[in-house]
């Protein structure tokens, strides 16, 4: 129910006339998936990002699970990652048959918390998949110290942080091999999608190949499989839409970057605690507009009356590790991550995108700071 006055939803991705054109060209030209949008896509994601390799794929779920195939996780292995990520960072090795097991997060920044890592290593250890969350970059040179020093893969789950920069340079020009995801709330929206960008020559060829059936990233022939594989392949009518946000990427991270500015001001003064700022070493991408809410506020009822005005909110993120089919499947229980535990019992999402309005914004703080 609302109140006469518009929904503001959650998310939304701007889409002009540029992507209805590049698309149309596409379905005139009858290339619709393995054809040269794709590529023309990844060779100026490539150059954006500042990586020398960069492989499109049908989501960033699916980017992760080849980068942990290509890792060698299996049978008895087991990886570390984040509980305040989404399931794919997980799911991903899960999917190979190797073991979660979570380390806390930073209070600060959400992101793994390089101490915790550490003391979550065991001999059975293979990789860590740290996450960019919230667009916020990791501790990278402190996660790949420790995984060079224990002899561990490193995987980058960018999914939500796309233009983002740690030390100076953007997320993905500085290894180790990533993903970034595209489905419609993130930062470049194609529906569907995502790419792996590697700094490895032959990591790339493996998702090509992977991505592809197993076909050799060589050529050959169609029903020629040189190993076993997925199809993960994406579209050129996605590529196509990928390009014209591509091409305006400047314009809609600034757009978000002055929402979440705006919301900062509105918010001002209230007992909310907004996402962490940047600092000389992280500069968020924003991807998503989240506070957390004093320990004695209760959520849902905050969340409803929110709901109530028509105005879009969700619990973001709930942790991986807490899960049911985490719980049921590995025995995890509440209590094993407090920071993170702490952080998603408070966390509140609220409605983020580029083209937001001001008097929409200052309509869902207002509404916020009478629900609380
Ligand atoms: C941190 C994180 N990892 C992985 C993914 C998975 O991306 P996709 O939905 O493209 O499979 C997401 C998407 O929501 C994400 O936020």
């Amino acid at each position: 129910m609302s109140t006469g006055t518009r929904d503001i939803p959650l998310a939304k991705p701007l889409l002009d006339g540029r992507e209805e054109e590049l698309v149309l060209e596409v379905l005139r030209s009858g290339r619709l998936s393995l054809g040269p949008t794709i590529d023309r896509f990844e060779d100026l994601m490539a150059e954006r990002i500042g990586a020398p390799y960069v492989a499109a794929v049908s989501s960033g779920t699916a980017g992760l699970h080849l980068l942990a195939r290509i890792g060698g996780l299996g049978d008895g292995d087991e990886a570390i990652t984040s509980p305040i990520s989404f399931a794919s960072s997980a799911n991903c090795f899960i999917f190979e048959g190797a073991r979660p097991v979570f380390a806390d997060v930073d209070a600060r920044t959400l992101n793994l918390d390089p101490d915790a890592v550490e003391a979550a290593i065991t001999e059975r250890t293979k990789a860590v998949v740290a996450v960019d969350m919230f667009g916020y970059p990791c501790e990278l040179d402190e996660l790949r110290a420790i995984c060079e020093r224990h002899g561990l893969a490193l995987i980058e789950d960018s999914a939500e942080a796309l233009g983002a920069e740690y030390k100076g340079a953007p997320i993905g020009s500085q290894g180790p091999s990533g993903v970034f995801g595209f489905y419609p709330n993130k930062q470049l929206a194609t529906g569907e999608g995502g790419v792996v960008f590697t700094h490895d020559e032959h990591v790339w060829q493996l998702v090509r190949s992977l991505r592809n059936q197993g076909r050799d990233y060589e050529g050959g022939a169609w029903f020629h499989h040189v190993r076993l594989g997925w199809n993960y392949r994406w579209t050129d009518v996605q590529a196509a839409i990928g390009i014209g946000q591509l091409e305006k990427l400047d314009r809609l991270l600034s757009l978000r970057a002055e929402a979440a500015a705006r919301y900062g001001q509105l918010l001002g003064g209230s007992e909310v605690e907004p996402l962490c700022a940047d600092d000389d070493d992280h500069r968020r991408s924003w991807f998503v507009y989240v506070v957390a809410l004093p320990p004695e506020v209760d959520r849902a009822r905050v969340m409803t009356e929110l709901r109530a005005q028509g105005i879009g909110t969700a619990e973001y993120v709930p942790c991986v590790h807490l899960q049911p089919y985490m719980r049921e499947t590995y025995g995890f229980t509440d209590g094993m991550c407090p920071v993170a535990e702490d952080f998603a019992s408070r966390s509140l999402a609220l409605p983020f995108f580029p083209q937001l309005e001001a008097e929409d914004q200052e309509r869902v703080v207002d509404a916020l700071r009478n629900a609380l």
